[in-house]
């Protein structure tokens, strides 16, 4: 499977970071082609200590924890429209934007990009590929609000960054986990842990 993966600037490296190992580890992702934009390295400055302004591959995948040399990412610069997941033509199983900035949202919502993640999540929509919203603002105001609700309407799944309570986490780890799994779920990706309700946890007598 290969899947185009951009990271924004909005609260939540640390679900991008994630996100990413356990795409790497999932063994049926073979490519991530992935774009960040400029202020998806200041918010990981800031939240994660880790310099990302203009990355290297081997920075990217040191952060990550991969080989330095692996090739299981493709970084793509983010003012290269002749990139290939700018293109429709150009086939994969889908995207993610982990966080998603309502900046970002709302240049795909209005369908007048200037970027390359606005013009690659703007393929994939035209396309009928997945596109796999994670947004992350508190609160939100009705721009915010109608932009998610056209972009649903146009076919992107929206995955608040809304971590749950009920498997009972342990730890940030935990929480984080949990959230990244379910974005992992929209594509069906395998991963170790348990997700779905079993309606066992508050069994009836
Ligand atoms: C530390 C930090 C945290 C931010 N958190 C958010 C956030 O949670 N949600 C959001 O929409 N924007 C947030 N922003 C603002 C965006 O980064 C800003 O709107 C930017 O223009 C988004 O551009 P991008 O979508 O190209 O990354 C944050 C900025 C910084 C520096």
């Amino acid at each position: 499977m290969e899947l185009t993966f951009a990271i924004t600037g909005a609260s939540g490296a640390i679900y991008a970071w994630r996100t990413l190992q356990l795409l790497a580890s999932s063994g049926v992702v073979e490519r991530i082609n992935l774009i960040m934009s400029s202020t998806a390295a200041t918010v990981a400055q800031v939240e994660m200590g880790v310099n990302l302004k203009d990355p290297a591959l081997h920075q990217i995948n040191d952060w990550l924890g991969l080989e330095p040399e692996s090739r299981l990412i493709r970084l793509w610069r983010l003012d290269n429209f002749a990139a290939k997941p700018s293109s429709g033509s150009y086939k994969q199983a889908g995207m993610l934007i982990v966080p998603c900035s309502m900046g970002t949202l709302g240049a795909i919502a209005s369908g007048a990009g200037t970027n390359l993640i606005h013009r690659a999540a703007d393929v994939t929509l035209k396309e009928g590929r997945k596109l796999v919203l994670v947004p992350r603002e508190t609160p939100y105001n009705a721009i915010h609000l109608e932009n998610m609700l056209k972009l649903s309407r146009a076919g992107a799944r929206i995955l608040p960054a809304s971590p749950g309570f009920y498997h009972r986490p342990n730890n940030i780890e935990d929480l984080v986990d949990h959230l990244c799994y379910r974005i992992l779920d929209q594509f069906d990706i395998p991963h170790s842990r348990k997700t779905q309700w079993t309606g066992e946890e508050v069994a009836e007598e």
